[in-house]
Formats: structure tokens, C-alpha cells, sequence
């Protein structure tokens, strides 16, 4: 097991209708104001937006409002936002949404402190303060309401890239999964794919950590039950609740202990795809790229790779376990190859291009540029 630290400052109040404790929150703290910041409208249907502007009504914190954070959030929006808190002197940012609209909080709390907060993205720039921030969780899959992450788009230079910060954690969030009901099958096992990779950028980093890869097992199991049984009914409401619990846990720091920091080049390489195609919602990528990646891995390294093959799929074949998992991921409605997600053979090389703008892929196995055009040719 290698040596880790343990920190996750963020409240959750989890369970139906505990939005109302919002504002009451809000005001213990001593906020008197904050900046809303919501994606397209989905909060408008799922009964977010009345609880939440109720409770802050309540409790008299006074807001501005925000809107149209698109999926794969970009940095124009952002940086568009932080001038909007600023004018506006925002003590507080409150996301209301998904990860999109949680990552572009978290830029905004920390770009209030900052020249530029791209700056922050590319290394130019440190955070050392932001703004205290809140969320309100409406799509369980990138656990973004409990880390300190967060992915925006640079789309002139198509660099999709991450800043990691104690300072982003979200002081408060609630998650109330019957939000979700509202959420399509298809987003709903987005999200599952996402949770499910984050456990396994996780999981093939390190045989020793025993305690870490049994709970990463158990929530692996988790998910894929939850996931099929809300395939069957969106509005079950022990699914959705497990399913967001076991999202959160995913990458809350609980499923890394030990683990010496994972892998992360299929995260690495869907960020890219994403970047080049906005249309390509994460999970869906991943779910054309994890398997290719176990698929063509295991082929160097097998060992690293039967644990999961027995234990998640109770297989004793590696191969079969892919098959297993490709089967699983497809029966969701989820893209199994580059083609299905629309990608044209001729942008294969521009795709390695944006993934080595950082070179330093795979934090367990280093992919160098040939490995990565050879996996892309296998995921296609
Ligand atoms: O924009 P609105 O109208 O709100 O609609 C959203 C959006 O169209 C909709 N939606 C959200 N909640 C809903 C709902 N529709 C109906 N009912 C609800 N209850 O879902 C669509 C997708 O939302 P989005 O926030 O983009 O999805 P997700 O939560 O999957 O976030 C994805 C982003 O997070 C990043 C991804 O790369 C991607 O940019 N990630 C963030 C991470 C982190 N901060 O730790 C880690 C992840 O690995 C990931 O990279
Ligand atoms: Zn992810």
C-alpha cells in the first residue's frame, strides 16, 4: 500500500428534499449574497430552481443568476461569469446542476482571485483563496460535488485540461437523487460510465492496496445493478439514491487510497475527444475508450488485470471480461467504437496531437505517441 492523505472538507446533506436547509446553511456561515450559476434549463423541470431560490428566499441571501453553462463547460462562459460576480460582489457561488455547472463554479470561485484563471489551468498561476462555494447536485457521475476538480475547455486551442485545489472543494452539497428522475436513460449511464472509470483509473494502479480495491469491487457491483435497474425505472428511488452515493464515493478520495494516484490516460484521452468534438459527452467517450484501453494493455500485462476480470465479471479470461464489460456498457445504449461516436479516420492523428499537448500520459502505463495511435485504431 502506498502512503496517502486523507483531507475532504466537503459537507453532504443527502436525501429528498433537504435543498430547504440551503440558505440556513448559507447564512450560518455569514453569507449575505451569492452568484447562482445553472446550466440550460434542466433545473427549471427537475424542481431544483423553485426549492432553491425558496430556501435562499427564507433565509434572505440575495442573488444573481447565471445560466447557460454548456456540457464540457468552456472558458469564454467562465471568464464571462467571473466579471458577472464581480460587478455583482459576489461573497458566495452557488452551482445548481451537473458537473459542467459545478466545474465552471469552482473556476469562478478561484478566478476571483486571479489575473486570468486559464492561468491557473496551463501553470502560469497558483490558487491560494476562492470563494466559498455551494452546490446543488442534479446528475450523479463526475463527483465533482465532493473533490476539488475541475475541467473546462479551451476551445481556441483545444486543450480541455483540469486544476486540482483544496481551496475548490465545495464547503456544502446536497444531493437529492429524485432530482434525477428527469434525467434520460442515456445521461444516466453517462454518469454511470463515469463513476465507473474514475473507479478504474483507480483500480489497476496497485494490487496491494486490499482494503481500497474490495470497496472499489462493491462499488463497481453497485453501480451496474443500480444502473439496471433505473434502465427499467428512472424513478426508483433506491437506485437513484445508490447510484449517486456510490458517484460520490467515486472519486470523493475513498476509492484512491493507496492506489499512488491511478492511471488517468483514458481520462486523459477522452478529454481530448471532447475538446475536439463538444457533442461527445464524457461518459460516452470513455465508454468507447476504457475498454480498448484494459483490451489492449492487458495484452503487455496481463497480470494486472485478472483481479478484474475475476472478481467484477467473474471471468477467469481477461478477454472474456472485456467482452463482458463492452456487452454491459452497449445494452445501456452506449457507443462501443470511435465510428459511433461520428469520429472520421482522418482526425485519428489530430486527436494524438491534442492528447500529447501533455505528455505525460498514464501514470501507471506511460503511453508514448505510438501506443496511443494504435489504441485509438482498436477503440475504432
Ligand atoms: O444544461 P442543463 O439544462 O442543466 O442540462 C444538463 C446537460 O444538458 C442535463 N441535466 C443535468 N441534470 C439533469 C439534466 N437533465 C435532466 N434532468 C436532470 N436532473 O444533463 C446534461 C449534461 O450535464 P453535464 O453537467 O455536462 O454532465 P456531467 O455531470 O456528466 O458533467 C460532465 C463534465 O464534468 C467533467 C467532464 O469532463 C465534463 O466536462 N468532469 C469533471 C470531473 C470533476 N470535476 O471531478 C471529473 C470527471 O472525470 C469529468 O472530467
Ligand atoms: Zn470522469
Amino acid at each position: 500500500m502506498e502512503a496517502f492523505r486523507i483531507h475532504n472538507p466537503t459537507q453532504i446533506i443527502f436525501g429528498k428534499a433537504q435543498i430547504a436547509y440551503l440558505g440556513s446553511e448559507m447564512r450560518k456561515d455569514g453569507l449575505q449574497n451569492c452568484i447562482l450559476i445553472a446550466g440550460g434549463g434542466s433545473i427549471r423541470k427537475n424542481g431544483a430552481y423553485d426549492q432553491v431560490i425558496n430556501s435562499l428566499n427564507q433565509a434572505g441571501i440575495r442573488y444573481t443568476e447565471a445560466w447557460g453553462v454548456q456540457a464540457n463547460p468552456r472558458l469564454d462562459k467562465t471568464r464571462q461569469i467571473i466579471d458577472q460576480a464581480r460587478e455583482f460582489g459576489a461573497e458566495a457561488v452557488l452551482a445548481v446542476g451537473g458537473g459542467s455547472v459545478i466545474d465552471t463554479a469552482k473556476a469562478v470561485a478561484a478566478g476571483m482571485y486571479l489575473k486570468d484563471i486559464w492561468n491557473a489551468f496551463i501553470g502560469k498561476e497558483i490558487i491560494k483563496q476562492a470563494l466559498p462555494l455551494y452546490t446543488v447536485l442534479t446528475l450523479s457521475g463526475t463527483g465533482s460535488e465532493m473533490n476539488g476538480n475541475a475541467v473546462i475547455t479551451n476551445t481556441n486551442t483545444h486543450q480541455k485540461w483540469g486544476i486540482t485545489s483544496q481551496f475548490i472543494y465545495p464547503r456544502l452539497s446536497i444531493i437529492d437523487p429524485s432530482l434525477q428522475y428527469t434525467l434520460s436513460f442515456k445521461q444516466t449511464a453517462n454518469g454511470a460510465m463515469d463513476a465507473i472509470s474514475h473507479i478504474l483509473e483507480f483500480y489497476f494502479a496497485n494490487e496491494r492496496a486490499l482494503s481500497t480495491l474490495a470497496i472499489n469491487e462493491a462499488l463497481l457491483q453497485t453501480i451496474t445493478a443500480m444502473t439496471d435497474r433505473l434502465q427499467k425505472d428512472p424513478e426508483d428511488y433506491v437506485a437513484r439514491a445508490n447510484l449517486a452515493w456510490s458517484a460520490s464515493l467515486a472519486l470523493n478520495g475513498l476509492t484512491g487510497f493507496g492506489m499512488n494516484s491511478g492511471d488517468w490516460a483514458c481520462h486523459a484521452i477522452e478529454h481530448a475527444l471532447s475538446a475536439l468534438h463538444p457533442e461527445i459527452s464524457h461518459g460516452e467517450g470513455l465508454a468507447v475508450i476504457f475498454p480498448a484501453w484494459i483490451e489492449y494493455l492487458s495484452e503487455k500485462d496481463p497480470s494486472r488485470f485478472q483481479r478484474w476480470a475475476k472478481r467484477v465479471w467473474d471471468e477467469d479470461n481477461i478477454a472474456q471480461g472485456v467482452r463482458r464489460f463492452r456487452a454491459k456498457l452497449q445494452s445501456w445504449g452506449l457507443a462501443s467504437s470511435l465510428r459511433d461516436l461520428s469520429i472520421k479516420p482522418d482526425e485519428l492523428s489530430q486527436i494524438v496531437d491534442i492528447i500529447m499537448l501533455n505528455p505525460n500520459i498514464g501514470g501507471v502505463f506511460k503511453l508514448s505517441k505510438e501506443d496511443l495511435r494504435l489504441l485509438l485504431m482498436l477503440a475504432y
